[in-house]
């Protein structure tokens, strides 16, 4: 079994306008919190 990754230990705290975001659940991004793209380097 695999360990998580775990991007930081504290909450992310930020303000952020009103739209779309992609929250990244994979702790890959190199962007946290949001999705890089990184997770497509996971097995399916
Ligand atoms: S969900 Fe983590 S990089 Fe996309």
């Amino acid at each position: 079994m695999s360990r998580p990754e775990i991007p930081q230990r504290a909450p992310f705290v930020m303000d952020c306008q009103p739209g779309k975001y992609a929250w990244c659940t994979c702790g890959l991004s190199q962007k946290q919190p949001f999705c890089d793209g990184a997770h497509s380097r996971l097995p399916e």
